[in-house]
C-alpha cells in the first residue's frame, strides 16, 4: 500500500455558481464525519488529496461504480448494478471521510451506501496524467521507422527457445512487434511444421482463417492463392477481406529458395501514409475515406469460401490515428461500389501511395533463413515476396509455414506479463 496519496484530508463540493465560490467543508482533521449540503452539491464530488491537489468525481460515475456486493461482484470483478433501476440523478445524503482518510463513504438518498478506497479512487482520477497512465496499459505508442535505409533490419533478433521458455523474452518480443511492427525469431529449427502453432499457443491461440490454422506457403498444383506459386507477390497486407483482420503474421521458414528469389520486402505503411498526407492531402483523404470492396473467393480443402469486406485503404480511428491499412492487388474486387466520380481520384491516390511504398528508403528486403520466423503486424506492415523458380525435384522446395495471432490476445498477454514484472 502506498500511503503518499492514500489520505484524504477533506473534500469540498462544487457550487453551481462557479469554482471561486466553492466551499471547502469538513477539513478539520478531527471532524471526519461531515454532512454535505445538498443545495450546494453539483453533480461532482471534489476530493482534496493530502498533497493538496484535488480531483473531481462525477456523482453518477460514483454511484455506477459502487463496490458493494450488490453492485459489484468481487470474484468476477464485474459491475452488477442494475442499470434499469439505478437512479443516475441520485444525490448523496452524506459523505464521510473515514479510516484516517483511506476510505470515502457515500450514503445516498435512497439509503444505499457506497465505500471507496482512496487508492482505488486515486488511480481512477479523471485528470490527464492519471488517464495517460491507465492508457499506457491499453496500447503502446508505435514507433514509425525513420527510413528503411537507415533502419537496421532486423532491429532485434529473438531466440525462439528463449521466447518459448522465458516470460521476459516473450514479453520483449511482443512489445517489439507492437512498437516497431516487425521482429525476427531465430533458432526455431526447420523440420517441425507445428512450430508456429507452438509459438501462437505460447501467446494465446492461433487465429484460424478459411486457409486453416497453420498454412503452408509453397508452390502447389491448383493453388487457391497466388502465394502458393513461385510468382512474385506485390506488397500487400494479408486478409483485407476480413472485418476482424488477423493482427500478426508469423512466417516460419523451413526451406528457402536456392539462389536468387524468395526474399521478402517490408514497408511501414504508417510512415508512407504520413508521407502521403504531407505531400498529397487530397489523395490521403481519398484513400482514408473511400471504401474498397476487399474480396477472396475459392475452395480450400473442399470448402468453398467467398469473403467480402468494405473499408478504405487507410483506416483511421476516431482520433485520426491510422489503426489499419488494407492493401492487396489480388484481393481487391472489380466491383467498386462507390459513386462513379470518386473512382479516378481514388486510382490516382493509390498509384501515389504505391510509388511511395516502392521507394528504396521506405522498404527493407530480407531473405528469411531456414529456422527463422519473420513476425509482423498485419494491420500495419505491407509485405511482398520476390519470385522464385520452384525446384523440379520437390526436395528443396521453398517452404514457409504461416499462422496468425490476434492483437487482442497479444495485448492481453502483454498486460498480464507486464503486471507480473512490476
Ligand atoms: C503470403 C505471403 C510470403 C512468402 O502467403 O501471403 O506473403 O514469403 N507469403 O511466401
Ligand atoms: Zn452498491
Ligand atoms: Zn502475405
Amino acid at each position: 500500500m502506498r500511503f503518499y496519496y492514500g489520505i484524504i484530508s477533506g473534500y469540498k463540493v462544487h457550487q453551481r455558481s462557479g469554482s471561486s465560490a466553492a466551499a471547502k467543508l469538513g477539513v478539520h482533521p478531527q471532524q471526519r464525519r461531515v454532512a454535505v449540503s445538498r443545495a450546494r452539491l453539483q453533480r461532482h464530488l471534489e476530493l482534496t488529496w493530502l498533497q493538496g491537489s484535488s480531483s473531481s468525481f462525477p456523482l453518477t460515475w460514483l454511484r455506477d461504480n459502487c463496490q458493494c456486493p450488490k453492485c459489484f461482484h468481487p470474484d468476477s470483478k464485474s459491475r452488477t448494478v442494475d442499470w434499469a433501476t439505478c437512479d443516475i440523478t441520485i444525490k448523496p445524503k452524506e459523505v464521510q471521510v473515514s479510516d484516517d482518510g483511506k476510505t470515502v463513504i457515500v450514503d445516498w438518498l435512497d439509503a444505499h451506501s457506497s465505500r471507496y478506497s482512496a487508492e482505488w479512487l486515486h488511480s481512477r482520477r479523471f485528470e490527464e496524467d492519471a488517464r495517460k497512465k491507465w492508457l499506457s496499459t491499453y496500447k503502446q505508442e508505435k514507433e514509425i521507422w525513420q527510413s528503411a535505409e537507415e533502419t537496421e533490419f532486423p532491429r532485434k533478433r529473438f531466440s525462439f527457445e528463449g521466447v518459448m521458455s522465458d516470460d521476459g523474452q516473450l514479453l520483449q518480443w511482443m512489445l517489439e512487434l507492437e512498437r516497431f511492427g516487425v521482429a525476427v525469431l531465430e533458432g526455431a529449427g526447420c523440420d517441425d511444421e507445428r512450430t508456429v502453432r507452438k509459438l501462437a499457443d505460447r501467446v494465446a491461440f492461433i487465429r484460424r482463417t478459411h486457409y486453416g490454422e497453420e498454412f503452408s506457403v509453397k508452390s502447389k498444383m491448383e493453388p487457391s492463392n497466388v502465394a502458393y506459386t513461385g510468382q512474385a507477390l506485390q506488397l500487400h497486407t494479408d486478409l483485407p477481406y476480413y472485418e476482424y483482420k488477423p493482427g500478426v503474421n508469423m512466417l516460419h521458414c523451413l526451406v528457402q529458395a536456392e539462389g536468387e528469389g524468395g526474399e521478402n520486402q517490408l514497408v511501414d505503411s504508417l510512415r508512407v501514409a504520413g508521407q502521403l498526407k504531407q505531400s498529397h492531402p487530397e489523395f490521403y483523404k481519398a484513400l482514408s475515406t473511400i471504401p474498397v470492396d476487399w474480396t477472396d473467393e475459392g475452395v480450400e480443402e473442399g470448402r468453398p469460401f467467398r469473403s467480402l469486406y468494405r473499408a478504405p485503404v487507410i483506416c483511421e480511428d476516431s482520433t485520426g490515428k491510422v489503426f489499419r491499412v488494407n492493401y492487396s492487388q489480388p484481393q481487391r474486387d472489380s466491383h467498386f461500389s462507390v459513386p462513379v466520380e470518386q473512382v479516378e481520384t481514388w486510382y490516382l491516390a493509390l498509384k501515389q501511395f504505391t510509388q511511395l511504398m516502392l521507394r528504396a528508403d521506405n522498404r527493407v528486403e530480407y531473405k528469411v533463413k531456414p529456422g527463422e520466423i519473420l513476425s509482423f503486424d498485419n494491420l500495419r506492415i505491407c509485405h511482398g515476396r520476390s519470385g522464385y523458380t520452384p525446384a523440379v525435384n520437390q526436395i528443396y522446395e521453398r517452404h514457409i509455414v504461416g499462422a496468425y495471432l490476434d492483437w487482442d490476445e497479444i495485448r492481453c498477454r502483454i498486460r498480464v506479463l507486464s503486471q507480473r514484472e512490476q
